[in-house]
């Protein structure tokens, strides 16, 4: 069987560890490798890369992983190592990645690609002139709820879709009197922190791919949460926003508002929801779930301050059925890009794409500093996009 060398580095972070090395290369192997064209399969050689030895070695005796290192010069210069994988903290991204391009490796990357649109633009760049493959995490877009919401949309099931409203928020602890859920570099602008950074990039491509191309963007983001208590129990101020409230203007008129929040107490289902609006039908997507209401059966509320609420809105719902097996779509992505490398099957998610999430990131908060509605060109310098 073939074997694919992966160089991975920030593997001892959440998303590194959790969701990368665990949940998708490890899970992959233990499939049997990615399947791909003509039945043949392919397996992943992990090379953990990270700046603490102790953290990687013991990664490594958890999993039986054989290759770890601190020198990722080393692990980019070795000929067995073919992609390079990053999901360092955002503000290590861009060198690190330049290095792996450099070194002629094919990248897959976390998002925000880079802090800047300027950055991202220069990776994006790069790799094409160097001829690599490259992708960017849109896991967002893997979501049971959200393959639903895809399934309705290409089933025709709204009509003209009108509109789009997502909630996306929990409270994070500030860390005092209980630990914060969250790294605290996201709550500090200076290293790569912000919730418009970190979010911004994900709703980019949920609404190019399922609504379409972002034409404009409308946004306040804001600091409500002016102090926190880092991992090692110090104070500290936040320099970064912790709430970003947003309207975007989609090609072909869609009117998509999406709050993103760090300071918000849940009162829904679930940690996501988007309630989409066309004219024949009504969907509210979550992170698995997928609810819809069709027009014939929209009831007809009158509004009257002076009575109790008559009707069950709540109920007045469609659960859609699973009607498949929903893997973890961080795996899913991983399986595609190693096909888009190994196979040259199309992989979408590319680095110009990772550019644009980053675009609408810097757009965003422009708008919010200068109060102002900013639109949002498409992407030319040279990327290809
Ligand atoms: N796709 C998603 O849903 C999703 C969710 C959360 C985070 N992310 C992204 O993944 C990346 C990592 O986020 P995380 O929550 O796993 O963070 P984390 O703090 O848990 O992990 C960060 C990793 O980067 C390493 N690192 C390298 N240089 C560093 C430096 N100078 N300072 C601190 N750490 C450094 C750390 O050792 C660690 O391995 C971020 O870019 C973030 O935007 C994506």
């Amino acid at each position: 069987m073939e074997t694919l060398g992966v160089v991975m580095n920030g593997v001892t972070g959440r998303m590194g560890y959790r969701q990368h090395l665990v949940r998708s290369i490890l899970a992959i192997n233990e499939q049997g490798g990615v399947e791909l064209s003509g039945g043949r399969r392919v397996r992943l050689r992990p090379v953990l890369v990270g700046r603490s030895a102790a953290k990687l070695e013991a990664i490594a005796a958890r999993h039986g992983i054989p290759d770890w290192t601190t020198d990722l010069g080393a692990a980019l210069a070795d000929d067995r190592t073919t992609v390079y994988f990053d999901a360092q903290t955002t503000n290590a991204r861009v060198a690190a990645v330049t290095r792996a391009i450099e070194a002629g490796k094919h990248v897959y990357v976390e998002k925000p690609t880079a802090e800047t649109l300027a950055d991202a633009l220069a990776l994006a760049r790069a790799a094409r002139e160097a001829g690599v493959k490259n992708g960017v995490v849109a896991d967002k877009l893997f979501l049971p709820g959200l393959l639903k919401l895809r399934r309705l949309i290409d089933g025709g099931f709204f009509g003209r879709i009108l509109s789009v409203r997502g909630e996306f928020g929990y409270w994070v602890f500030e860390g005092d009197w209980q630990a914060a859920q969250r790294p605290s570099w996201n709550y500090r602008a200076e290293d790569g922190g912000g919730i418009a950074l970190d979010m911004f990039p994900h709703w980019a491509y949920v609404l190019e791919n399922l609504f379409g191309g972002i034409e404009a963007v409308t946004a306040r983001a804001v600091t409500h949460i002016e102090e926190r208590v880092d991992e090692h129990g110090r104070p500290y101020k936040v320099t970064a926003d912790d709430a970003a409230y947003a309207i975007f203007e989609l090609a072909g008129g869609v009117i998509a508002q999406i709050n993103s929040s760090w300071a918000v107490r849940v009162n829904r289902d679930e940690l996501v929801e988007f309630q989409v609006d066309g004219t024949h039908g009504s969907a509210v997507a979550g992170l698995r779930r997928c609810r819809v209401q069709h027009r014939s059966a929209t009831p007809m509320p009158v509004w009257n301050p002076d009575l109790p609420v008559t009707e069950p809105f709540r109920d007045q719902w469609q659960e859609i059925p699973d009607n498949a097996e929903f893997g973890n779509g961080f795996k899913t992505q991983w399986e595609m890009f190693v096909r888009h490398v190994v196979d040259d099957a199309p992989f979408p998610y590319d680095l110009a794409s990772g550019a644009r999430g980053v675009q609408l990131a810097e757009l965003g908060l422009r708008s919010s500093a200068e109060g102002v509605r900013v639109e949002m060109p498409p992407i030319t310098s040279g990327v290809g996009a």
